[in-house]
């Protein structure tokens, strides 16, 4: 029945996410849960990240944006009264800026190996375009354009920029699982 109300249908609008009243389709949070599984995988290839233990390396976060606290759920006090209301408006405004952010980084990135551009990439631009509705910045690249070796230093920023986006796609898989379930309009 959910599945009816597909993402596509949702209008495209400004530079901005969509803000639509009411629920995550299921469709999106399938989405969301697709890229999760691919950037899982892509931390998985050595190929990636040559000479470097990506294990040991620490993550780097977008701290641009608040997703963490923004998203969190409306919590209650234990009389009832809410104590934060849930914004969804601005919540689905954050990640939709984290995922602009991640997409601008790694659609920058040499993948020679084209480990990145079929998977991560690709379900990225899925979940951006089909449930947040962006209308494509101009200065965004679509298709990852260097085939050049990567250097030390892009592998590991790319190892540190890739472990934070999964840790924030495990943040924006609960929050639309959240949407979804309608609690959050309670
Ligand atoms: C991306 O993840 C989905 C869901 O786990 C999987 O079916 C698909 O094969 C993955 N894509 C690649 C190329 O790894």
């Amino acid at each position: 029945m959910l599945l009816v109300l597909s993402c596509s249908l949702w209008q495209v609008s400004q530079a901005a996410p969509v803000v639509n009243e009411g629920s995550i389709t299921d469709a999106c949070v399938l989405k969301a849960w697709t890229l999760l599984q691919n950037i899982t995988h892509a931390l998985t290839q050595r190929n990636l990240f040559r000479g470097i233990d990506c294990t040991k390396q620490s993550l780097e976060l977008n701290v641009k944006t608040n997703t963490e606290s923004v998203c969190a759920p409306t919590k209650s006090t234990c009389f009832g009264a809410a104590e934060s209301k849930f914004n969804q408006e601005s919540c689905l405004t954050n990640i939709g800026e984290d995922l602009l952010h991640y997409y601008k980084f790694l659609a920058t990135q040499p993948d020679p190996n084209s480990i990145l551009g079929p998977t991560v990439l690709l379900s990225l631009r899925e979940l951006m375009e089909n449930c947040f509705s962006w209308t494509w910045p101009t200065d965004v690249a679509t298709e990852p354009a260097s085939a050049h070796p990567s250097s030390y230093n892009e592998r590991l920023s790319l190892c540190k920029v890739l472990k934070g986006f999964h840790l924030r796609t495990i943040t924006i898989n609960r929050v639309m699982g959240y949407m979804n379930s309608g609690d959050h309009t309670e």
